[in-house]
């Protein structure tokens, strides 16, 4: 496992974390899955109260040590008052005293930021959070998150990146390099499309994985991880994935290799939200109504 910078925090944290988007929160494959990625060395783990199953990553890390847990409170709970009460629910989910990394999950601009970092910092403050994260930041929304604290730095910025989905090269993996924000690559593998055999990525990936003798998935780790400032999180529900993922570090590539696939072109998969979709979404705050009707709809189902 290679080790990168938190922030300017002096903290080490493993290049590859684990992903837990989609693990259903009762899953024995997925906290087997969990448990054996942090045997191997990937001991940062990634969830969110969004996801439901923060009790998972707290059965998977009870009586471990050393696990770095990173969480997220959602839009809807962006006022001072909410943020304080997600983020002491997540830490009962978690059964943890801190959460390492608390990340703002997605902007929200019909609540000024400056309440939500004031509460954010009151958390770090109390020792609840030791970090402060965002994420789906642009460059503006960290300046501006940034701009309205008074004590504490914003550490990471997780977003989209992949072969196949790199918008954050224009502009915001620049300027986590400059300010020495950890960027945080979510959906490395672009949710599973690397290994679609009918597109181009998939043949360059893999002829560079067979010339390698590795994985298309630890190519494309290894790609990730080698940009300055960069750690993924790849979200594997099983065994086998997880050792392949956490296995993709221990090699190098040739800096041809890295420009054959900085040369993919073009995105071969639609993004979740068009970039004026996620403008409209998150001036009107229009998420955070998204996310409550989601959350609703769990807590009836439950
Ligand atoms: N902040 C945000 O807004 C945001 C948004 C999306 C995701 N995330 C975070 O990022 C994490 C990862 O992203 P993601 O879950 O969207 O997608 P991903 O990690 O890019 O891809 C996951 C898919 O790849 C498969 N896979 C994993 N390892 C593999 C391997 N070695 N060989 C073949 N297939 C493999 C998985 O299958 P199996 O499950 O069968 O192993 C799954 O179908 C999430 O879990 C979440 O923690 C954050």
């Amino acid at each position: 496992m290679i080790y990168k910078e938190l922030g300017r925090t002096g903290e080490r944290l493993p290049a590859i974390g684990l992903g837990t988007w989609k693990m259903p929160v009762d899953s024995r494959g997925a906290l087997a899955a969990l448990r054996e990625g942090f045997k191997l060395g990937a001991r940062f783990v990634d969830t969110a109260e969004l996801y439901a199953n923060e009790e998972l990553v707290g059965r998977a890390i009870a009586g471990m040590e050393d696990i770095f847990v990173a969480t997220k409170v959602s839009p809807n709970h962006f006022h001072y008052d909410d943020v304080i009460r997600a983020c002491e629910a997540s830490i009962k989910r978690l059964g943890v005293k801190s959460i390492d990394l608390y990340q703002l999950h997605w902007p929200n601009h019909s609540i000024p930021i400056s309440e939500t970092m004031r509460a954010m910092e009151h958390l770090a403050d109390s020792g609840r959070i030791r970090h402060i994260g965002v994420s789906n930041f642009s460059v503006d929304e960290m300046v501006e998150a940034q701009g309205s604290m008074r004590r504490y730095e914003i550490v990471s910025n997780q977003v989209e990146y992949s072969p196949l989905a790199r918008s954050v090269e224009d502009g915001i993996a620049e300027f986590c390099v400059r300010e020495h924000l950890t960027l945080i690559a979510y959906s490395p593998l672009a949710r599973g499309h690397v290994f679609d055999e009918r597109s181009k990525a998939n043949g360059v990936i893999k002829d560079i994985a067979a010339r390698h003798n590795r994985s298309v998935a630890q190519v494309v780790l290894n790609y990730i991880v080698s940009k300055e400032g960069c750690v993924a999180i790849p979200k594997a529900g099983s065994i086998r994935h997880v050792e392949e993922n956490v296995g993709s570090t221990d090699f190098k590539l040739s800096k041809m290799d890295i420009e054959s696939i900085d040369s993919i072109s073009g995105y071969t998969r639609r993004p979740l939200a068009g970039k004026t979709l996620q403008a409209f979404l998150k001036s009107t705050g229009a998420w955070a109504g998204i996310l409550e009707r989601i959350e609703r709809g769990r807590r009836s189902g439950q």
